[in-house]
């Protein structure tokens, strides 16, 4: 019997199993105790223990096996839609202020500015509104007119940046300038810098220490998309940290210069960067994978038709990137998955057949 496929311009979903993969090497190190990461480990900053901040991380991993029907490997998806803001982005939002009251950058009352056109914003603005600080989320005219109405919900000061900058024609330099500018003339003000600063990463120790303490040690492939490169490096130093076997394979978008791709036009925001952010280190994926937008929008209508979760465009990304690389993986292997967000906030683009059609025409 053939399998049903789902048909796309740049990929095809099989769902079928592939019994020419390679055999897995029984190679990943099992570990029986881990340690809990310590994140933020001295701050004694009211809200930490109780309120919505308190949620922030220990998302579900739940074993997909619908998505790739009787697939030679087992997938777990880590959904990270489950913490409070939304996305994976509460994570470094909240452990980036709480190094810095550690180091005692800031303090109650001050000033958070950082640019950011989704979901670290809002997990910023969730942040800031629980720990007494001001926020000032910088964007441009491509932010989401959701995200922008979440940020002024939560309390946070938008500051548009009209025009990109007059020499690149991009909106990150311009953006960034209007950063620097704020930072100038607002006293007590902090730029948290998603882009170069560390504990954007650290954050996700304890997010691939959930993933592998679930696991029990085993695992194989860890799929993940890259934007500021926080979670890739996060996870890939948790991964050298612990004498790991774990294979990252980072998905990229078409266009990103993270990976040495060409620049080019994306619409899909959340992974991918239009310059290699700070945090990027050579060496630090195993293999990358380049996704289109019509690839991320087939992926997360594919894992919402088969899995029944409406996830971000990166998500799809991510669901797209396995489907490539579905044939080379061993069987027997144990995946994961970072899904980034959740998929309201897309409905008006990915799930929207007339912004679908508008920009790409007929997909299927
Ligand atoms: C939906 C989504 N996916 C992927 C990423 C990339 O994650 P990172 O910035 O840790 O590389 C982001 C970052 O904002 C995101 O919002």
């Amino acid at each position: 019997m053939s399998s049903p496929t789902l048909k796309t311009k740049s990929s095809t979903f099989t769902q079928s199993n592939s019994f020419t993969s390679p055999k897995i090497k029984s190679s990943t190190k099992k570990m029986q105790v881990l340690d809990k990461v310590s994140v933020s480990s001295k701050a004694n900053i009211s809200g930490l223990n109780t309120g919505i901040l308190s949620i922030v991380g220990n998302t579900p991993l739940v074993k997909l096996v619908n998505v790739f029907k009787n697939a030679h490997f087992q997938l777990f998806a880590k959904l990270e839609m489950f913490n409070p803001g939304g996305s994976v982005k509460d994570r470094p939002a909240l452990n980036m202020l709480m190094n810095a009251f550690e180091k005692g950058d800031i303090q109650p009352g001050d000033t958070i500015i950082e640019s950011s056109s989704g979901n670290l914003g809002i997990g910023l603005a969730q942040a800031c509104a629980v720990l007494g600080l001001r926020f000032i989320c910088v964007i441009d005219p491509k932010t989401t007119l959701p995200n922008i109405n979440i940020l002024k919900a939560y309390g946070a000061q938008v500051e548009l940046v009209a025009e990109p900058d007059p020499v690149t024609g991009d909106f990150l330099p311009a953006r960034i300038a209007r950063v620097q500018s704020l930072l100038a003339s607002i006293p007590n003000s902090f730029w948290s810098n998603q882009y170069a600063n560390l504990n954007n990463a650290r954050a996700h120790h304890q997010t691939m220490h959930e993933i592998v303490t679930a696991l029990n040690g085993n695992l194989d492939y860890l799929f993940l998309a890259a934007g500021s490169c926080g979670t890739l490096r996060g996870c890939a130093e948790y991964i050298k940290s612990h004498n790991l076997n774990t294979k990252i394979i980072a998905v990229d978008a078409k266009g990103s210069v993270i990976f040495g791709d060409k620049r080019g036009k994306r619409l899909i925001p959340g992974h991918g960067a239009a310059r290699v952010p700070e945090l990027f280190q050579p060496g630090l994926q195993d293999e990358v994978i380049h996704v289109t937008d019509i690839d991320c929008i087939l992926g997360c209508r594919h894992l919402l038709r088969t899995e029944a979760i409406l996830a971000g465009g990166s998500s799809g990304a991510v669901i797209s990137a396995i489907d490539k690389k579905r044939k080379e993986i061993p069987v027997g292997a144990i995946c994961a998955a970072i899904l980034c967000d959740r998929g309201e906030r897309y409905l008006d683009t990915v799930y929207s057949e007339t912004w679908v059609m508008d920009h790409f025409g007929d997909i299927g």
